[in-house]
């Protein structure tokens, strides 16, 4: 089956750096198995946007407003996004929830206003070293896809991912190291069979942290694992297109 793989670019690139990058991918990654997505940030999205045009990558933003229109400043609205042909959008990241105190209630919005666009929410979850160390992973993980999935209603037209991160993980983190792809991938079972109680369907889940050319091929194999959310690796021209061929 196709796996999703999604490029977040943070923001880590500049304007002409972005457009460069998003220049070489497209004609690089035209002939791939998976499903790519690119997510540069806000500004490079309309021309990024064009160069995505007529070709077989997808479009991603790396958040969107928790409402379509409003007193918002600094908000950017699912609407817009829509108009520039964003197809996910990634939602709760925790450089969001740990810089921007991002919290529960805000992600859930989130989540409800880019559904009500059509857009497909990349929900981010994942625990804390803290949590990992105290044997708690499951039930902060639990607690987390409850209060962001609260009254969330998926058409069966509609797309819901989650991107499992254990924060950790990422390798913006000191000492970061991926999770080995087994245990990924029996946290994956678990968060599938809590959003199927919670969404009444089966929702992909991706795996993310510290992914790299030398283990993405560990972590595609395993049948829970239906992608990857991909930060530092995927500034590397030629070690994504490695991860994406693969
Ligand atoms: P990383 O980032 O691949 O650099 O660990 C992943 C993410 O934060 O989405």
């Amino acid at each position: 089956m196709k796996k999703l793989i999604i490029a977040n670019w943070k923001m880590q690139l500049n304007y002409s750096a972005s457009l460069s990058l998003a220049k070489k991918l497209a004609p690089a990654l035209k002939a791939g198995k998976n499903e790519i997505v690119i997510a540069p940030d806000y500004l490079a999205l309309p021309a990024v946007s064009q160069i995505l045009k007529n070709t077989k990558l997808s479009l991603g933003a790396q958040d969107s407003a928790a409402a379509l229109a409003g007193a918002l400043t600094g908000e950017v609205s699912p609407v817009n996004l829509k108009t520039f042909g964003v197809k996910y959008v990634i939602i709760g990241h925790s450089e969001r929830r740990e810089h921007l105190h991002e919290n529960s209630a805000v992600i859930n919005a989130k989540i409800r206003a880019a559904l009500s666009r059509g857009l497909i929410p990349v929900l981010c979850v994942g625990e804390k070293s803290t949590e990992k160390e105290n044997g708690e992973t499951k039930n902060y993980l639990a607690t987390e896809l409850r209060h962001a999935l609260k009254g969330v209603k998926i058409a069966s037209s509609q797309g819901l991912v989650i991107a499992y991160e254990p924060v950790w993980a990422i390798s913006s983190q000191k000492g970061a190291q991926a999770l080995p792809s087994a245990e990924a991938a029996a946290i994956h079972q678990f968060i599938k069979e809590r959003a199927k109680k919670l969404l009444g369907r089966t929702v992909r889940v991706l795996y993310g942290g510290s992914v790299s050319a030398a283990n993405a091929g560990e972590f595609l194999q395993e049948k829970n694992i239906d992608g990857l959310l991909i930060g530092s690796a995927s500034l590397r021209l030629a070690e994504f297109k490695t991860i994406c061929s693969l």
